[in-house]
């Protein structure tokens, strides 16, 4: 017999993907330099990675840095340079005590190899963790990520490994810096910026958004909870008619 509990269970978000913005404004509005917002927003993120597990979320992908953002100041991107490395050697204790493991995805050859370095330790110590899968996009881009991608399918089909007619949903999905992650079911942005800004192009492609009034220093447990409650409520077709 159907479990009619299971039937009538509300939708549950368990892969959330979060553009965090809003660091700079809500630092400004305080007489704050940026990078005090940054900052504020590395705290934010340690109570939402705490709150998750409870919430339901399995995977969250988190949008650090993005192609675009080399384009600000010296100080800010280096300054962003360093919190990622503090980040890293702060927070890896924690991380393996609450069983998260951490993956990086993006373009990461132009960063310093410093931090290269800190990130492939990072995803090599918490690889054996299923608590919560935490992505981080660094120097990413939605297109770069295709575009490599493509190149990848395509340095396979000259090989002979692969036939351009099998090239497939999901056979390309297999070539991303994501191959091994769920899609999204819920993206985040907070700020009020009602963008996508390259973030997950090919695998929102089915997503829920919600845009946020609120600076990602403000964002918090509850806020997410919230979001993940109106997720409940919708109705998820996948291009199909309502049953
Ligand atoms: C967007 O706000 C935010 C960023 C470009 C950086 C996000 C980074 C963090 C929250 C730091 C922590 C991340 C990790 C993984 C350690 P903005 O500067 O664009 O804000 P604005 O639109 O108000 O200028």
């Amino acid at each position: 017999m159907a479990n009619t509990r299971a039937l009538h269970r509300k939708p549950q978000a368990s892969h959330v993907a979060i553009i965090m913005d809003g660091n700079g404004r809500w630092a400004q509005r305080r007489g704050l330099p940026r990078l005090a917002g940054h900052a504020k927003g590395v705290e934010r993120l340690r109570d939402i990675l705490k709150a998750c597990p409870d919430l339901g979320v399995t995977h969250l992908t988190l949008y650090a840095f993005s192609t675009e953002n080399w384009k600000r100041s010296e100080t800010e991107v280096s300054g962003l340079m360093r919190l990622f490395r503090r980040y890293i050697r702060k927070e890896s204790a924690r991380l393996v005590q609450a069983g998260v493991r951490i993956r990086f995805i993006g373009n990461r050859h132009r960063l310093d190899k410093d931090l290269q370095g800190l990130m492939a330790w990072l995803e090599e110590l918490t690889s054996p963790f299923t608590a919560l899968n935490v992505t981080v996009a660094i120097d990413y881009g939605g297109r770069d990520e295709i575009l490599r991608a493509t190149r990848r399918a395509m340095t396979a089909i000259e090989a002979g490994d692969l036939r351009a007619e099998d090239l497939d949903d999901a056979t390309l999905s297999g070539f991303m810096d994501t191959a091994d992650l769920p899609e999204p079911d819920l993206v985040l942005r907070t700020s009020g910026e009602v963008r996508v800004s390259n973030f997950l192009l090919w695998q929102a492609a089915y997503a829920e958004y919600e845009f946020l009034d609120l600076c990602w220093p403000d964002f918090t447990a509850e806020v997410l909870a919230g979001c993940l409650d109106r997720y409940g409520t919708r109705e998820r077709r996948f291009g199909a008619v309502a049953g």
